[in-house]
Formats: structure tokens, C-alpha cells, sequence
């Protein structure tokens, strides 16, 4: 039997598996943290949407609960005002490099970009920044494979597609390539999907929190 760890958490005891990540026990615990990147499985995270921001005491400044362990004791905030304003930063960057087509999207109503906006009071609109990305300079469509459809404008860059493909399926058909505002996911020479080696399996789709990649 794993060992568990008392952590207080908005206020609240409880008590989680040792050496777990903060994300992923808290959410066990019922207790929402914004993620789009992280995985239970990466022993080091990339932590790249940088969604996840909390507050732990002894900590001056907050971190991400995806890459922090839990340990005895350890108290942590979700919700304060310096948690909020970065968490809500990140989500604005998110959406300035986003397709926001919400009406036409096979996610729509199970978008994990709404639920965010959804649990913490997010508008689902630009209020700061200006959009990365116009109408002419969306990217087309890949709708070579036959069952799914994978729409570059729509990616958040979780990465969870890329490690479904070579860490569970074991294909590597995809991959992160460029770099800065004009990384994606792509095949290897960004050529079309069918002319990958994806056996078009379709589990990227599953796990696509957007609708990048969509049936
Ligand atoms: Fe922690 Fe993305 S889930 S930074």
C-alpha cells in the first residue's frame, strides 16, 4: 500500500498518495486546477500552458502544481489574486494564438478551453491582447486521414496527442516542429496525415482537449 501525506489545500485537510504531483491529487480530491498540458504519466513535465498556478506557503512565488510534489504538511492556495492574474494571463495568450470558432467546432460544449472560462469566471474572448492569428492567415485544414479531421489553428500545444502517438500507440507519426508563435504539431516534414506513417488509429482524437483534432 502507497504511504500518504496529510496537505491542506483552500483550506481543507486531506490526505494523498506520497510523492504524487499537487495537480493530479488535488483533482482527486474534487479540487479544480486549470491544465491543458499536464500528464499523469511525464515524470518531468513540461509545463508549458501554464495554467496550473497555485500558491504553496514557504513559497514566494507561485508555482505550477503539475511539477510539484506533494509533501507532509505542505498548504496550498488555488485561488488567490497573484494566482488569478497568471492563470488568467496564460488563458488570454492561449486564446490570442487560437481559432475561436466555438459554433463550428466538433468540441464544442466539451472544450476544456470552456471549462476553464466556466470555472474560473474567464471570458472566452480577447479583453488585453490582440490575436496572434487572423482569418488569412489560418492554416488549412488536414482532412487526408479518413476518420478525422486535424485543424492546426485550433491546438493549444498540450502535447497530449504527440504523447499518446509515441508513448501508448508507438507510432511516432507526430511531433512538435518550429519554434516560438510558429510551433505546431505536425508530421515530419508537415506533410498531410495520410501521408504519415499514423495508422489512423484515432486515439490522439480521444484525448485532444480542444478541437484540433476532431471525427
Ligand atoms: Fe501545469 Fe500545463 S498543466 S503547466
Amino acid at each position: 500500500m502507497s504511504s500518504k501525506v496529510k496537505i491542506t489545500i483552500d483550506g481543507q485537510q486531506y490526505q494523498v498518495p506520497a510523492g504524487e504531483k499537487l495537480l493530479w491529487a488535488a483533482l482527486d480530491c474534487g479540487i479544480y486546477i486549470p491544465h491543458l498540458c499536464g500528464n499523469r504519466e511525464e515524470e518531468r513535465p513540461e509545463a508549458s500552458c501554464r495554467l496550473c498556478f497555485v500558491e504553496i506557503e514557504g513559497i514566494p512565488d507561485p508555482v505550477t502544481a503539475c511539477t510539484q510534489e506533494v509533501i507532509e504538511g505542505m498548504v496550498v492556495q488555488t485561488r488567490t489574486p497573484r494566482v488569478d492574474r497568471l492563470v488568467g494571463t496564460a488563458f488570454e495568450l492561449l486564446l490570442s494564438n487560437h481559432k475561436m470558432r466555438c459554433g463550428k467546432c466538433p468540441q464544442n460544449r466539451r472544450c476544456e478551453l470552456q471549462k476553464i472560462a466556466r470555472e474560473r469566471k474567464l471570458k472566452l474572448r480577447l479583453t488585453r491582447l490582440r490575436p496572434l492569428l487572423t482569418e488569412e492567415q489560418y492554416q488549412p485544414i488536414d482532412d487526408s486521414p479518413d476518420s478525422f479531421i486535424y485543424d492546426s489553428n485550433r491546438c493549444v500545444l498540450c502535447g497530449r496527442c504527440i504523447w499518446v502517438d509515441h508513448k501508448v500507440v508507438k507510432v511516432g507519426a507526430i511531433g512538435f516542429i518550429r519554434r516560438g508563435i510558429d510551433r505546431k504539431m505536425s508530421t515530419f516534414g508537415d506533410r498531410p496525415l495520410s501521408e504519415s506513417p499514423c495508422t489512423q488509429c484515432g486515439e490522439c482524437v480521444k484525448v485532444c482537449p480542444v478541437g484540433a483534432l476532431g471525427f
